[in-house]
């Protein structure tokens, strides 16, 4: 039960964000590979996609490197060192996706599927590892409601300021959610954004990802 957790909730959505979005990426480069190519109407969100997923992968770890890791280190046990070592690794593999994506229309998703691989092999153990640490019961053994309130709103601050630009990684976000998943993260909007800037004032932005997004 992680209701009354909103840490262990927030980690849980923002590590089902970037595994769906992962998994959807390593699929449609398979599917590319089967088809010899990305398909005209793929191809400009395709990259679009990845590169909303690196931005959002980098934002997370950098909120959990700069906020999260420092504020739980004394008061509670997890493998710290372990956790920032797989930080690095994968904020490699996040340039390595970069200099992919640049080349994907000459014939790049091979090399683009195998870098997708090595980020799915390091994130997987990964979050893993987080989430049988920062579980509900232990976060709320050394974090009352209120201060939990009151870091998520710094970690939500802080993400918002790495994570690319906000047209792409809000609706990124939001999509790559589940129904209920989404209803609950999407609570923390204001309805100008949910019902004005995401679906209108955006949506050319953000409408060449909606082949892969849950929309
Ligand atoms: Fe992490
Ligand atoms: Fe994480």
């Amino acid at each position: 039960m992680t209701g009354m957790s909103p840490i262990a909730s927030s980690l849980l959505r923002i590590h089902k964000i970037i595994s769906r979005a992962l998994d959807v990426s390593m699929q449609k480069c398979d599917e590319y590979l089967g088809k010899q190519g990305i398909p005209p109407e793929e191809a400009t969100g395709f990259p679009l996609y990845v590169t909303t997923l690196k931005w959002i992968t980098h934002s997370h770890h950098l909120t959990e490197d700069d906020i999260a890791f420092p504020y739980f280190r004394d008061k509670l046990e997890a493998p710290y060192a372990r956790l920032e070592e797989d930080h690095q690794v994968m904020a490699r593999i996040l340039v390595d996706l970069d200099t992919c994506l640049s080349k994907i229309s000459s014939g790049g998703v091979g090399r683009l599927r195998e870098v997708l691989g090595e980020f799915d092999r390091v994130w997987g153990p990964h979050i893993r590892i987080e989430e049988d640490h920062f579980t509900a019961d232990r976060l709320k053994a050394v974090a009352g409601l209120r201060e939990q309130e009151r870091l998520l709103s710094q970690i939500t601050e802080h993400g918002s300021k790495n994570s690319g630009p906000l047209p792409l990684a809000l609706p990124f976000l939001f999509y790559n959610l589940e129904d209920t998943d989404r209803e609950a993260f999407m609570m923390a909007f204001p309805w100008f954004i949910k019902q004005v800037f995401v679906p209108i004032i955006w949506r050319g932005y953000w409408k060449p990802m909606s082949p892969f997004l849950l929309v």
